[in-house]
């Protein structure tokens, strides 16, 4: 008996290959694992990104950080193997002026600890491209990575009244706890197999 199976379409996986998004408004991004040559166009994307945006990524004051300190930073996040203590995702925007990253998430094994079962993520959207569904695509993208770095669980950092933030990664639908201590909340989100 030939028994005939149904067609199924597999979600392509940004592991593997760079997949492409169109924002809310019809701007197309491709999404993809990040690479060394990255590192200019996250610097780009630091001095971009408004004092809200990088307070609420960063927790911290960045004005005063010298600009070899950014640079150096960000080489140090572009280069990265995806696979063992640290990967990331980007969202870039192509057009005459050459590429744009416009979002990228990161996650971040403790350092030195590429077996452990948790690591750090942290998202930011370049304030134009914002609620654009960049972001959600975004944490979407991540649990592959997640899946391709084998990681088991992952902890999220906000400032307390990051609302918005907050709800994009509960939005995953994953179990999760969120702890509020000290003015900071951490959010566990335990990952799929
Ligand atoms: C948080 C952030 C990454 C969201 O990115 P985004 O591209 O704007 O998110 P999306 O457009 O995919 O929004 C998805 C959902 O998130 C929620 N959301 C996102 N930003 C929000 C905001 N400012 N206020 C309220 N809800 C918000 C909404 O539920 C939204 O739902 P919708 O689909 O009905 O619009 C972006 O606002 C950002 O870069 N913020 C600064 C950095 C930051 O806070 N990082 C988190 C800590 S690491």
């Amino acid at each position: 008996m030939v028994v005939s199976m149904a067609p199924f379409k597999r979600k392509s996986d940004v592991t593997r290959r760079p997949v492409r998004f169109t924002t809310r408004d019809g701007r197309k991004l491709t999404l993809r694992l990040i690479r060394p040559a990255d590192a200019p166009l996250l610097e780009d994307l630091f001095y971009r990104l408004s004092p809200e945006s990088r307070w609420r990524r960063f927790h911290a004051l960045t004005d005063g950080i010298p600009p070899e300190r950014i640079a150096e930073q960000a080489g140090t996040m572009a280069n990265v193997d995806n696979r063992t203590l640290e990967g990331a995702v980007v969202a870039v925007a192509a057009d005459d002026e050459g590429d744009r990253i416009v979002g990228v998430v990161r996650l971040a094994r403790p350092p030195g600890k590429p077996d452990a079962a948790e690591a750090e993520a942290a998202v930011v959207v370049l304030d134009e491209y914002q609620g654009q569904g960049v972001g959600s695509e975004l944490l979407q993208r991540m649990l592959q990575l997640a899946r391709h770095m084998r990681v088991k669980r992952m902890l999220a950092v906000f400032q307390p009244d990051n609302a918005g933030a907050i709800r994009l990664f509960r939005d995953l639908g994953l179990p999760s706890r969120l702890e509020t201590s000290h003015g900071i909340s951490k959010m566990y989100t335990e990952l799929p197999e």
